[in-house]
């Protein structure tokens, strides 16, 4: 353990796993742990919570839970409370929660639109309108978004227009937050991964996109890659920890790409 975030309370939320291994906001959780942040892990699933707490203080570190609807003004409310009423304080915002779903204008339904943008994008907006005055009052304090790609690019033929409307938007949402409370020492980013090979490919992915076929989605994700291999949940999670941490002081209103340089190739 060394102590990159001594001292700091870290809201995570999203901080389980849909399946068995490491999603991003999991491996954030425990990263922020080990470099010494007091994990208040959120999630709507109370078990996945409950294991990141588990591995969190299995290693030494300190994890609290608790079970929260992002999407819902009330539950993030609450969330906020309970998170001072343990901790005392918010200094880092982890905005995990997101994910996708196939489709396009003609054959998405309303209700997948609506739910879809506000899984991605309405949960960042709740965090922020609780957490920011929160932050204002200690005198600064970091968020962390989880965008994707997908906000900025096209790829493998999906059309998946929810999750790529709401993680561009995401991004600017994020940077005109950093503007709005720069003077206030509140600082504002995005990680962008790309194709990360995280629970939730074998979890949805392979569902959604990739007929059930899970060695072949793997393989198919992994030859999109520049690299020739997917990241990991670690992958994000360093770029969220140098986010996060006083090194990054100066660093607002932008976005870190984790992509293996997926987003500069074009074929
Ligand atoms: N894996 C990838 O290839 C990839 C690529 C780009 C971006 N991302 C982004 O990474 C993030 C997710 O990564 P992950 O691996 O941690 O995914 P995950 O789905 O394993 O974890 C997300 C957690 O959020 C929780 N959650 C879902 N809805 C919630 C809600 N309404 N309120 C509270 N908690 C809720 C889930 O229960 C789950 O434990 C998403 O924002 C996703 O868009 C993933």
């Amino acid at each position: 353990m060394t102590d990159r975030l001594r001292d700091k309370v870290a809201l995570v939320v999203g901080a389980g796993s849909v399946g068995e291994g490491l999603g991003n906001g999991k491996a954030a959780a425990m990263l922020f742990a080990r470099e010494g942040a007091k994990i208040f892990a959120v999630d709507v699933d109370s078990d996945a919570a409950a294991e990141t707490k588990a591995i969190i203080e299995c290693e030494g570190g300190i994890c609290a839970t608790h079970q929260a609807d992002a999407t819902s003004a009330a539950s993030v409310a609450a969330m906020v409370a309970a998170c001072l009423a343990r901790f005392e304080r918010i200094d880092i915002l982890h905005n995990n929660v997101g994910g996708s779903v196939p489709g396009g204008p003609v054959d998405m339904g309303e209700e997948a639109w609506d739910a879809n943008i506000d899984l991605n994008l309405k949960t960042v907006f709740l965090s922020c309108k609780f957490v920011i005055p929160v932050m204002e009052r200690q005198g600064g304090g970091a968020i962390v978004n989880i965008s994707s790609v997908a906000g900025l690019r096209s790829m493998g033929g999906r059309a998946m227009v929810a999750y790529q409307a709401s993680k561009a938007g995401l991004i600017q949402f994020s940077r005109a937050v950093a503007i709005q409370y720069a003077k206030a020492g509140i600082r504002s980013n995005c990680v962008v991964p790309g194709l990360m090979n995280t629970p939730l490919v074998a979890h949805r992915i392979v569902g959604q996109y990739g007929g059930g076929k899970l060695a072949e989605t793997i393989a198919q994700r992994d030859a999109m890659c520049p690299t020739g291999k997917m990241g990991d949940a670690w992958d994000v999670a360093y770029a969220a920890l140098y986010l996060a941490s006083d090194e990054a002081k100066y660093v607002t209103a932008t976005e870190i790409l984790v992509d293996g340089g997926l987003t500069a190739k074009c074929d």
